[in-house]
């Protein structure tokens, strides 16, 4: 039997109302589709430009049965999405991700577990239900990260330890919660793989891009990476690996570590990821259209890159009581400039981002230095 896609202007459910979400909802109108947003800040990004705004809790029982009543697909921009609200939605309509799948990614220890069962490379790890399972001074651990398992972001719930007695002091910090304590590893630089995969198992990897935190947050993305093509291919093909073995449908968000020279496999994201937001001026599809295609069931877009990016955030700090100075970045004619209508800029939140394009990427990286001093950013 022919598996029939769903066509504009079918509903979408978008659950979450953030950035990817404001951008899932401008890639669904810009293919037809209408967009159902459920998230309870009155506020949010997306659901200000959303056709219908449910501004409810995701576990809304009300809410919950409005979209499966009037969505076609549902889909979620977030990982902490509770996994009984994609189930029950699974009940009523097409769900993608799963919520097997979100259950893995949104728990670092179902994460890290997977990973390393999967044989994946990942660094040297151990999980902390107890104080007691804090390793000894002696153990090869040590300097180590202590990361709680759920709902950490952007290097918030993690602390740097050089000892078991930082590591208790840590925890305790942490009110006990499950943890992760992972080996400090020696960085040479950080790269991710954003890519779509489809119902059919048709998978469209986009280009690796390469990655550099400030305070714990993503600062620039640069693509393609200045890897070899050896690591290149790698990522890429352990990003697919991972969607693979989660029957995985939709965009996933692959971080990994290139630690002397060795690839390994950080976290995933089950969503269109930050890292992959220089695909929405630099490649022929960007992340959220393909989003929209593997959750309704269209052909995959190509991924192709037609530029060289930089993408830098643009964090709440540059605000200091003032607008930046817009004028100044937006002269620039190969910056593309987009800003999420956010209520309120805090410093470490993200407002917004911008992406030079060039044909080559010294100059794209120029520039991008450029706008980030007129913006006063770093
Ligand atoms: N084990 C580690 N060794 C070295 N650096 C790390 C390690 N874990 C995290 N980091 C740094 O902190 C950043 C954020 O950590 P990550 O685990 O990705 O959490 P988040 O959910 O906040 O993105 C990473 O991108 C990396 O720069
Ligand atoms: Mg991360």
């Amino acid at each position: 039997m022919r598996q029939e896609a769903i066509l504009p202007p079918a509903m979408l459910g978008m659950l979450g109302g953030g950035q990817l979400g404001r951008f899932f909802v401008i890639a669904a109108h810009e293919m037809g589709y209408k967009v159902t947003v459920l998230d309870p800040d009155k506020n949010s990004p997306a659901g200000k430009i959303a056709d219908v705004h449910l501004c409810a809790a995701y576990d809304d029982a009300a809410a919950l049965a409005q979209l499966a009543q009037t969505c076609a697909a549902v889909t979620t921009e977030f990982e902490n999405v509770p996994a009984a609200t994609l189930e029950q939605l699974a009940a009523h309509c097409t769900v993608h991700p799963s919520a097997s799948a979100v259950a893995i990614a949104q728990h670092r220890v179902a994460e890290k577990t997977f990973f390393r069962d999967s044989g994946l490379p990942v660094g040297t790890f151990v999980v902390v239900e107890n104080e007691s399972d804090l390793p000894a001074d002696d153990h090869a651990i040590y300097p180590a990260i202590l990361k709680v398992a759920r709902f950490g972001y952007d290097g918030k719930g993690q602390a740097r330890v050089k000892t078991q007695a930082e590591a208790k002091q840590a925890f305790a910090q942490f009110k006990h919660e499950t943890c992760v304590l992972e080996q400090m590893l020696p960085l040479d630089y950080e790269v991710s793989v954003v890519l779509a995969r489809d119902a059919k198992g048709n998978v469209a990897p986009f280009p690796v891009a390469e990655n550099s935190h400030l305070n714990g947050i993503l600062d620039i993305s640069i693509a393609p990476a200045r890897a070899s093509e050896v690591i290149k291919a790698k990522a890429q093909s352990l990003a697919i690996q991972i969607a693979e073995k989660l029957g995985y449908v939709g965009v996933l968000g692959v971080e990994f570590f290139v630690s002397e020279g060795k690839l390994l496999v950080n976290e995933m994201a089950p969503r269109p990821h930050n890292s992959g937001h220089y695909t929405i001026d630099a490649c022929v599809t960007n992340q959220f259209e393909q989003q929209v295609r593997a959750l309704t069931g269209l052909p995959l877009g190509d991924s192709h890159l037609h530029s060289h990016a930089v993408m830098v955030n643009i964090l709440g700090d540059v605000w200091k009581g003032q607008e930046p100075a817009w004028h100044l970045a937006l002269a620039h004619p190969n910056l593309k400039m987009h800003l999420y209508g956010k209520h309120e800029a805090r410093p470490g939140r993200k407002m917004g981002h911008f992406t030079v394009l060039a044909t080559d990427t010294d100059s794209a990286l120029n520039q991008a230095r450029i706008a980030r001093a007129e913006l006063g950013i770093g």
